[in-house]
């Protein structure tokens, strides 16, 4: 088709989006929720305005939604009420009619960042700090199997698109949505979606399908969009089982919850496992979980980056190695002020940061030093002493730590750091 005929097209698309066009073309907001005909909400920078814009009647507002869902191929009507879409410029529709909608139509339009945020906008947000980024950076490139945890709209998916900004230029990433939000910039992405079923009842592709064909598709990383079902066993067993460096997003309030609607997702499978069995999977799959909330000011903060280390009893054990400390509201602005800062506690991690020769910036390395790294140090020193000539020569850091101040990590890894680690069993060897 041409540009004038793509454009007319366009034209007439947005045209047919009545009252709420302008909305749309907005690049200010960030949401556009319409309740009924009458009432039209917006999001702007984290707050909820109610807009003065209106539909002549719940027709018009149906007319307008169908317009939407119909332009992606799909259908909403009394026997299938709820729907997913996308507007043509990839944002995010839901739209919920009656009869399960009781005061008319609602529509739900997360708009589509044509700039999506850089781990640059999240530390200028104060999502994160520079330490932060530079730390879930490394995790990232070593391959850690992470999970992005937080309430709706608190950022999940924007984080996870920051997370998989991370990943080496040279693997193979497989990206697996109920809507394409992610927005990788690697060249070598498989993006795929799933399909509800059509008027018959037919041809649906879930979530779960294509986790289990995208590990026929030679992936070096699997980015699943969000885990609410079944497709959790699968991802689990994928980590377990040497497609590691996996991350997805969870929908839990804390590190602990995420581990448990973990439990309750892969229950979902219906595969009726024992707990324990199933625990011992999340255990040894899962690295990193990173827990972000919406505060009160409407910012979005990671409140904590916490490390899963292992099992004791029947008990997951994690160790937190951030968090996000409130003082409270700024009296003159209401932001909320705090500190997100490292607990001091060493992670585990560490180790495969070393082995793999990932390079952590000189803060980090030595705010979480490598034992190898000090034994060796402590061993040249005592070698100092012996030669006699009193000043010990600080020693080499090892290679990979130590690397430049800022994030400090390079775009991609060293050459042969896209295969996974074989550990035994062909697993990571925890
Ligand atoms: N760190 C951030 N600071 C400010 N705004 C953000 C931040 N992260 C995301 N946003 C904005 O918040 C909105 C929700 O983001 P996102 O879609 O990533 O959330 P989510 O948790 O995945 O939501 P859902 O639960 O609906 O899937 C988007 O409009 C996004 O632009
Ligand atoms: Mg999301």
């Amino acid at each position: 088709m041409s540009v004038a005929a793509n454009s007319r097209l366009d034209n007439r698309y947005m045209e047919a989006l009545g009252p709420i066009r302008p909305l749309v073309e907005d690049d200010s907001l960030t949401e556009i929720m319409v309740n009924g005909p009458e009432m039209v909400y917006v999001e702007r920078k984290g707050k909820i305005l109610l807009t003065d814009i209106r539909f002549d009647d719940e027709a018009h507002l149906m007319r307008v939604i169908d317009t939407i869902v119909s332009s992606v191929g799909r259908r909403v009507d009394a026997r299938t009420p709820l729907c997913d879409a996308r507007l043509l410029d990839g944002s995010r529709v839901n739209a919920c009619i009656p009869p399960v909608a009781l005061d008319g139509p609602l529509l739900t339009i997360r708009k589509f960042s044509k700039d999506p945020y850089q781990v640059s906008d999240l530390i200028g947000f104060g999502t994160i700090t520079q330490e932060g980024a530079s730390f879930v950076q490394a995790c990232v490139l070593a391959r850690a199997n992470i999970i992005v945890s937080g309430g709706t709209g608190t950022g999940k998916t924007t984080l996870l698109n920051v997370c998989s900004g991370f990943i080496p230029i040279d693997e193979r990433i497989i990206t697996i949505e109920d809507a394409a939000e992610l927005q990788l910039h690697q060249e070598h992405v498989c993006r795929l979606e799933s399909r509800p079923p059509d008027v018959n009842g037919e041809g649906r592709v879930n979530i779960r399908d294509l986790v289990v064909n995208s590990l026929r598709m030679r992936p070096d990383r699997i980015v699943i969009g969000e885990c609410r079902s079944g497709e959790a066993l699968d991802m689990l067993q994928a980590m377990n089982t040497g497609h590691d460096g996996s991350m997805t997003t969870i929908h839990a309030n804390s590190a602990r919850e995420t581990l448990s609607r973990l439990e309750t997702l892969v229950l979902m499978a219906g595969m009726d496992l024992p707990l324990k069995a199933i625990r011992q999977q999340v255990a040894s799959a899962i690295n990193l979980i990173i827990q972000l909330a919406r505060l009160k000011d409407g910012s979005r903060k990671i409140v904590s980056v916490t490390e899963v280390v292992g099992m004791e009893g029947d008990t997951i054990t994690m160790q937190e190695i951030f968090k996000f400390e409130s003082r409270g509201a700024d009296p003159a602005t209401g932001k909320i002020v705090g500190d997100f800062s490292s607990t001091g506690i060493r992670p585990k991690i560490i180790d495969r940061l070393f082995d793999m020769g990932v390079p952590l910036p000189p803060r980090l390395a030595q705010l979480f030093p490598d034992r190898r790294q000090l034994q060796q140090e402590a061993l040249m020193a005592a070698a100092g002493r012996q030669m006699g000539n009193g000043a010990a020569q600080p020693a080499q850091p090892p290679p990979g730590f130590g690397g430049p101040p800022g994030l400090g990590l390079p775009p991609s890894m060293p050459p042969g750091m896209g295969m996974p680690p074989v550990g035994p069993g062909g697993s990571r060897g925890r």
